[in-house]
């Protein structure tokens, strides 16, 4: 079971690092890597797992904040209290994306940025994503709002950028007036 302490903090420079398109079929290891990054998200976000385990609440999880540089993540998704949908990208390519832009109002997280920030992200409220499941068959999805936001941070997660990146430090909430909050 994945622990708070195996997921990779912010200073460490493997976060950096691109990660490199998975080839299928995929191993055992990364099989159960992936079942592990989402048992601890759903339970993350079970108040008394989270509490029991000591977990930091998180909705999606890239490969390389467990120090593999691979392009994979997985996102659990709450739809009603204790109802949660599952997504597994692999090789995850953005190929159409919305004009408007959104961002978090309270703010986007990271189970890799242990500190208070503070700041506006802006994130396409609405993309298309061509990607792989775990056997190697091409998918195709369309996602939004929260979702859309969960899945722009962990594909920037496979290109070495962290959330903290897209914040003016100088003026971080710069612009929020073009884009709607969420
Ligand atoms: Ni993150």
């Amino acid at each position: 079971m994945l622990r708070n302490k195996d997921i990779l903090d912010e200073k460490n420079k493997l976060l950096r690092k691109k990660s490199e398109e998975v080839t299928f079929p995929m191993s055992k290891e990364d099989l159960d890597t992936i079942d592990k990054m989402i048992e601890y998200l759903k339970n993350s976000q079970i108040e008394e797992l989270a509490e029991k385990y000591n977990l930091r609440p998180g909705m999606g999880m890239a490969a390389i904040q467990l120090g593999i540089p691979k392009r994979y993540f997985t996102v659990v998704y709450e739809i009603e209290k204790g109802k949660f949908d599952t997504y597994i990208i692999i090789n995850p390519k953005i190929t159409s994306t919305s004009s408007e832009k959104i961002y978090v109002e309270d703010g986007e997280g990271c189970l890799s940025v242990n500190r208070e920030t503070e700041g506006i992200v802006p994130r396409f409220a609405r993309i298309t994503v061509e990607a792989y499941d775990i056997y190697g068959n091409k998918i195709k999805l369309r996602v939004r709002e929260d979702l859309a936001i969960a899945f722009q941070h962990e594909i920037d997660h496979l290109n070495g950028i962290l959330f903290t990146d897209h914040i003016d430090p100088k003026n971080p909430f710069k612009d929020h007036d073009k884009y709607r909050a969420i």
